[in-house]
């Protein structure tokens, strides 16, 4: 394997990916529309094919321009509230896209795909932590439109020999201060990076989501992944799937708990910051409590999270200060 294809490459975690391969020593092709990624994230010689991935002939294009040997596939709609309202947006999208690259890959011979998925495709937990095996049952339509593309994967394996690993994330978050990349969304919807933007003074406070939860502090529970280790998930399930490794989900998750309300205590340590909070309505859609066992990775993948949440935190908050706009500036 030399080349591989990044599809989704400027985005947040696209562009951690893409630096990690290069700094592997791999050829890297990003396509990407720009529509909420960012060029400037994209660095150190990967080559940026701008276009959108449901566009056939331009994936054709790239895909003759260059000898890929397996893809890596982060473009997509990621936010939950909106895919409630605009599932049609969603499916059209997320799915659509998924048909496109695969239908690329089969064209051209390419037999490898690693798949961002997402812990949004179990719903409403049975029981955590929560095993690759439980029920999946999307409670939005951006976790059904990310399930719908785990099983377009398998029917691809069946029929077109397409080996795939579908990743499902648990909450990424941190950056890579390294290479002077880390989170930037328009609107921010996640809990740290709004947390950090009170720290610097660009919000007032940061609104918990409900305190009356089943948990011990009455927040919601999350599992923070740090976004380098999620990169390294990828590289070697790329690498497993190159080995002759079958096909399969897995999740990415740290395997540890932490409610809203550590998560700004955390922060507060870490940025020497008051970060005002103030309990608001539940938001809509939100499981009270989401862990992930991460024991398939560790076990098939040799997949183990190198850091913790004062890390992730922390390189979240070197990002955000160099930053304080994003790559606006
Ligand atoms: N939260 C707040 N206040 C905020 C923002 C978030 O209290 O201003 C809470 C949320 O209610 C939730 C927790 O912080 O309990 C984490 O929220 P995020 O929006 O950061 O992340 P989610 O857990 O909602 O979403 C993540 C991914 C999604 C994925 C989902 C799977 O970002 O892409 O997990 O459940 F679909």
């Amino acid at each position: 394997m030399k080349t591989i294809l990044v599809a989704g490459g400027a985005g947040y975690i696209g562009s951690h990916m893409v630096a990690l391969l290069i700094e592997k020593g791999y050829d890297v092709v990003v396509v990407d529309d720009l529509c909420t990624g960012h060029w400037q994230a994209v660095k150190g010689g990967a080559k940026l094919r701008v276009g959108d991935v449901k566009d056939r002939g331009f994936l054709d294009r790239v895909f003759s321009e260059f000898s890929i040997d397996g893809v890596i596939n982060f473009a997509a709609f990621s936010l939950v509230g909106e895919s409630v309202t605009a599932p049609l947006k969603y499916y059209d999208n997320n799915v659509g896209g998924a048909v496109s690259m695969l239908t690329a890959m089969k064209n051209h011979g390419v037999d490898k795909i690693v798949f961002s998925s997402t812990a949004a495709t179990y719903g409403e937990p049975e029981k955590q932590p929560i095993e690759e095996t439980d029920r999946t049952d999307p409670t939005n339509p951006y976790g059904a439109s990310k399930l719908a593309i785990e099983g377009l994967l398998k029917w691809s394996d069946a029929a077109y020999g397409i080996k795939y690993a579908a990743l499902r994330y648990f909450n990424a978050a941190g950056a890579n201060t390294d290479v002077d990349i880390g989170e930037d969304h328009s609107p921010e919807t996640h809990l740290i990076p709004i947390v950090l933007q009170c720290a610097l003074g660009k919000r007032d406070h940061v609104g918990i989501y409900g305190d009356d939860y089943p948990t011990a502090d009455g927040t919601c529970v999350r599992d923070y992944i740090h976004v380098r280790d999620l990169a390294n998930a990828h590289l070697l399930a790329l690498e497993y799937l190159d080995k002759g490794g079958q096909s399969g989900s897995f999740n990415l998750g740290s395997g540890d708990g932490f409610s809203v309300k550590e998560i700004i205590e955390t922060a507060r340590k870490v940025t020497g910051k008051a970060i005002p909070a103030v309990t608001e309505p539940r938001r809509a859609g939100d499981p009270s409590i989401l862990i992930a066992s991460n024991h398939k990775a560790g076990e098939v993948l040799g997949w183990k999270p190198e850091r913790g949440l004062e890390e992730i935190i922390t390189d979240a908050w070197n990002w955000h200060q160099g930053h304080p706009n994003g790559y606006g500036q």
